[in-house]
């Protein structure tokens, strides 16, 4: 990697490690059928690496592995399986042109081939936004790529609706609107 790409991903680092600090949640549990969906814990780190890399076949920007390593409950909602194993995620982080107006940008979704299509994706963003609604946050923003129906779907049925078309990468911008808590 070149020396300008490890600065400006040291500079992102550093910007959403004091953001996220600040972020008000909820940490209460949900289950969702056999399912328990929770906020993020350091020590499923590395499952939910190896099942990004399954899903994305590309590995999780190291940036981020990072971020989370400090910062999994503030930006990390898990779906657990009976065995307590990661079935599904939802990886949140802070994006620079959205950080004034106290956005959160949720940058990755995943969900287990063997659980996908029973709906996990959406009730697995739904409980994050649950969580995030009536805090310091004033709404929370998706990307889903031009052909990612899927993506698409499951941030529309959790509540997202498209604001605006998004140039990097290329698809919709989707956004969430949240209540502030008093
Ligand atoms: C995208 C992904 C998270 C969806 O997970 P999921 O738990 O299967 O999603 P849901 O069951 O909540 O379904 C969401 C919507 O997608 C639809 N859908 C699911 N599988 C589909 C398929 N093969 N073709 C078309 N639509 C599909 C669902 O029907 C639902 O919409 P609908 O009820 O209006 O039809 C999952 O497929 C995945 O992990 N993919 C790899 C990672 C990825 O691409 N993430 C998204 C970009 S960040």
């Amino acid at each position: 990697m070149e020396l300008h790409h490890i600065k400006e991903h040291l500079r992102l680092w550093q910007m959403n490690q004091l953001c996220a600090r600040r972020v008000v949640r909820k940490h209460n549990t949900e289950q969702f059928g056999e399912l328990t969906f929770c906020t993020g814990q350091v020590k499923h780190l590395k499952e939910i690496q190896a099942l990004h890399l399954r899903l994305f076949k590309v590995p999780m920007l190291n940036w981020l592995v990072w971020l989370y390593r400090f910062r999994s409950p503030q930006l990390v909602s898990l779906a657990l399986n009976q065995e307590g194993k990661v079935v599904g995620y939802e990886c949140f982080m802070i994006n620079e042109s959205e950080v004034s107006d106290n956005i959160l940008h949720s940058v990755y979704v995943g969900v287990d081939e063997a659980y996908q299509g029973k709906g996990v994706a959406t009730a697995l963003r739904s409980y994050s936004i649950r969580t995030y609604d009536f805090g310091n946050l004033t709404a929370l923003s998706t990307v889903a790529g031009t052909h990612d129906i899927k993506a698409l779907r499951c941030a529309q049925k959790a509540g997202y609706a498209i604001e605006k078309a998004s140039l990097k990468p290329p698809g919709h911008y989707l956004v969430r609107h949240l209540t502030l808590g008093r």
